[in-house]
């Protein structure tokens, strides 16, 4: 069954070989004044910089620079840049980058004109946006979080060891994002890598959840094999177009909302993986990677027909002559392999936490209810020690 909803996703999307030919039509449509976001360098070592700003320059834009964006991007980072768009009244914020980049553009466009502490108001409080918003759009150089046709963006507060996400409405998606397969040669294998599997474990958070026969795990099952296939052949060939362009297309698809609609989603592994973002500033697809089989393993009990669904539909295990149980461990274990293979990090100790870090993780953790299993505090902690 899919429930009632109401869908609109408002980001216009330019994919493929050459898609940045389409920036000078985006820009046409925003003042002259753009405030241009990035991260700490790879653009410019890859060329994407030098494309970009010749195609603004050739728009007439006034460029105001706001590079430094880090992984994970800062509460401090989100003061500065509000700071800096708003004094340049810009209209336009333009995100070179990866997910932290895009959604370092999103806070700053409801952050510009905020009269509270944005922090307080949209990660605390998870209000509302009130003032104006400034319109963003993306150039994507980094695949896996969806934050180019999503309205995600989170925020680090090291001080308070907090990682926070808030989702934003219609209004925050970028207008546009850009997508090109190439652009994404240049990642580092472990953030390519790290990208795979935030695209599966966006998929399996809105997967794992419900019972009904919904249209949704159809289309989430379509995606992960096709990730799982192409993924492989990536890591061995990082310049396959059919590959690269595959992925990239898959991880809009995991978290542009689409396969979220007329279910309830579980979204755990997130919420334990941010926690430990907070106190380690780890790559967030591997803060994944490390929770995962330890949670999956404790709930497959609790959603064992759909995690049966998953080893046969998924990962392709024969289920004659074998128990639910059977087939479902066996689903995991082919996944477990696959993670080993493309290289993923396999536990959180790997990822420089310590067991003293344990109880502050767990009270950074989130509890969302629409999984198989609302988690206790004693059940986080047991999952967090199994990932050590
Ligand atoms: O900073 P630079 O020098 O650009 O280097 C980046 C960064 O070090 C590098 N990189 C990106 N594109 C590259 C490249 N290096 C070489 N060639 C390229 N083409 O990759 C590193 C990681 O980039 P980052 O943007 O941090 O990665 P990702 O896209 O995984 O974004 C992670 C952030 O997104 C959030 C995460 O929590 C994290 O803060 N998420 C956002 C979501 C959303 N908006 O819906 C959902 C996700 O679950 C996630 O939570
Ligand atoms: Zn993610």
């Amino acid at each position: 069954m899919i429930g009632n909803f109401t869908y609109c996703n408002p980001t216009r999307l330019h994919f493929g070989e050459g898609a940045l030919q389409s920036l000078p039509q985006e820009l046409a449509q925003y003042g002259n004044r753009v405030l241009l976001c990035y991260g700490g360098g790879s653009i410019k070592k890859n060329g994407i910089y030098q494309q970009v700003i010749e195609i603004l320059e050739n728009s007439g834009k006034t460029v105001i620079e706001d590079p430094g964006v880090m992984p994970n991007p800062t509460v401090e980072k989100l003061y500065e840049g509000s700071r800096l768009a708003r004094e340049n009244q810009v209209d336009l914020i333009l995100a070179v980058g990866g997910g932290s980049v895009c959604d370092y553009a999103k806070a700053v466009s409801v952050s510009a004109y905020c009269e509270e502490d944005p922090w307080e108001k949209y990660y605390l409080r998870m209000e509302d946006v009130s003032c104006k918003i400034i319109p963003v759009g993306c150039v994507l150089t980094m695949v896996g979080t969806g934050s180019e046709m999503n309205g995600g963006a989170v925020i680090t507060n090291h001080a308070q060891k907090r990682k926070i996400g808030h989702v934003f409405g219609d209004k925050v998606f970028p207008k546009f994002s850009i997508l090109d397969p190439t652009f994404t040669y240049t990642l580092p294998q472990y953030q390519m890598v790290a990208g795979f599997y935030d695209i599966l474990n966006h998929i399996t958070e809105q997967y794992f959840s419900g019972e009904d026969d919904s249209t949704s795990d159809y289309i989430a099952e379509g995606l992960m094999r096709s990730l799982i296939h192409s993924s492989r052949i990536a890591v061995k060939t990082p310049t396959d177009y059919e590959a690269r362009s595959n992925i990239m297309w898959t991880a809009t698809w995991a978290l542009n909302t689409l396969i979220a609609q007329g279910k309830s989603t579980d979204w755990m592994v997130h919420m334990l993986g941010q926690s430990v973002g907070a106190y380690t500033d780890a790559t967030h697809g591997m803060t994944l990677a490390a929770v995962s089989l330890p949670y999956y393993r404790y709930i497959c009990p609790y959603g064992l027909a759909k995690f049966r669904r998953f080893a046969v539909n998924v990962w392709g295990v024969d289920p004659n002559g074998k128990t639910d149980e059977a087939i479902a461990q066996e689903g995991l274990a082919c996944m477990e392999s696959w993670m080993k293979e493309i290289g993923l990090v396999m536990n959180l100790t790997d990822l420089g936490v310590t067991e003293e870090m344990l109880e502050g993780i767990a009270d950074g953790t989130f509890v969302m209810e629409g999984g198989y299993k609302v988690l206790t505090r004693e059940e986080i902690l047991q999952i967090l020690r199994e990932s050590l």
